[in-house]
């Protein structure tokens, strides 16, 4: 029988990894990381079980307590490759409950591993009732991706971040990673100097007050917006590392962060896919574009982006002149459709000219044809 127990291993050791999946496979699954990417994969899913097998670097017991202190009740179980008494204390300080030496302790581990799972599971319940008055909810990263330029990645982020706005009561922040040219500030006509580039001198201490300090409040809608510098030298300074701290951080401050990208990969927009719970990628019905999403698969395959367990389609500007119809598209898409937006031209025209928000607040009478299928969107993440 399959344990519901989430173990993630972490392993840049390919023969200890894979005497453990092999032991593990058919009683458990296991999803395997290197030690790279622990951080991101903590910030993206609770796991009830690490398995951590020690890296060649010293980043053992910083990465444990990272463990620890964004899920406390997550068990974690080190997998040393010498025994040596000082590293025992070190790891065992930093959150660690098991301590197995490889090659000489593998039968051990396995011989162990049911009981420790048991026991685990018994105290689950009971920890997360007392923890849960003061851990913090961890929010979800969506990103509007596109490979193709002016497909309506910008009009449909911030029409959708407004709308998950309105319809709940949930906090949420958009985010235009556009460094360059930036773009949202426009659309909803922003007028500030304050971007994103403002808070690159307290990247080591970021916390939820600098951001808000930073990001504009929508007067109607209450939803936080930052905008890009707008700037190609600015944008340069920028790293990844930045990205992902800011994504991180606004995880833990929103309930749905919303992260509008530009239509060409590099570092940034790599760093914001990987950050991500979900990804829409935004197709418009033709044939060109269909061919670039293809291109924009191969290329995450390459990049090592894993795509298939949290993209989905928003097919944008639907209309009966489409070159292609929605039918045809839906059976070759790889990927599930998660909303159709019919193009809008005549609704959207008086809201861009003025920049106005397409959504203010929650019971508007007479949506025009564009915010009523994001709505349908919207409506469907809050589920
Ligand atoms: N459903 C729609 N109906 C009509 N017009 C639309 C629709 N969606 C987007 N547009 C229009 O298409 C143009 C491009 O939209 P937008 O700027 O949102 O695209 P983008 O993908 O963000 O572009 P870029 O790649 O330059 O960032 C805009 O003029 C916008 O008003
Ligand atoms: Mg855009």
């Amino acid at each position: 029988m399959e344990s519901n127990l989430k173990v993630l291993l972490v392993s840049d050791d390919e023969v200890i990894h894979n005497q453990i999946l092999n032991a593990m496979s058919g009683s458990y699954s296991v999803q395997l990381i290197e030690s790279r990417d622990v951080v991101r994969e903590m910030n993206r899913e609770d796991r009830d079980i690490v398995i951590f097998v020690q890296p060649d670097t010293d980043i053992a017991v910083e990465s444990i307590e990272y463990i620890k202190s964004v899920s406390p009740t997550t068990l974690v179980m080190f997998i040393a490759k010498s025994s040596d008494f000082s590293q025992l204390r070190s790891i065992t300080k930093a959150g660690a409950s098991e301590f197995f030496v490889y090659p000489e302790e593998h039968s051990l581990f396995i011989s162990r591993i049911p009981a420790i799972f048991q026991s685990y599971e018994a105290n689950k319940s009971k920890q997360t009732e007392t923890l849960s008055s003061f851990t913090r909810g961890r929010g979800q990263i969506f990103s509007i991706f596109s490979g193709n330029g002016g497909s309506g990645k910008s009009n449909l982020a911030s029409a959708f971040a407004q709308t998950i706005k309105v319809e709940s009561t949930a906090e949420v922040i958009l985010i235009d990673l556009n460094l360059q040219f930036g773009g949202l500030e426009t659309l909803m006509a922003i007028e500030s100097n304050r971007s994103i580039a403002d808070l690159m001198p307290v990247v080591s201490e970021l916390n939820e007050s600098h951001i808000r300090n930073v990001s504009q409040k929508l007067e109607s809608s209450k939803l936080e917006v930052l905008i890009s510098p707008c700037d190609a030298e600015t944008a340069e300074k920028i790293t990844e590392d930045f990205v992902a701290k800011l994504l991180r951080t606004c995880r833990r401050s929103f309930d749905f962060v919303i992260v509008d990208l530009p239509s060409y990969m590099n570092n940034h927009v790599v760093t914001a896919l990987e950050e991500s719970d979900r990804i829409f990628y935004v197709l418009t019905p033709d044939t060109p574009s269909l061919k670039v999403l293809k291109q924009f698969e191969e290329l995450s395959v390459r990049l090592g982006i894993e795509l298939p367990s949290r993209t989905s389609i928003i097919l944008n500007k639907t209309s009966k002149d489409n070159e292609v119809q929605v039918k045809d598209i839906k059976n070759v898409l790889r990927f599930p459709l998660a909303a159709t937006v019919r193009l809008d031209n005549k609704g959207l025209q008086p809201f861009l000219n003025k920049g106005e928000p397409i959504r203010k607040t929650a019971k508007e009478r007479r949506l025009i044809p564009f915010a009523k299928d994001v709505k349908k969107w919207g409506l469907s993440v809050l589920e």
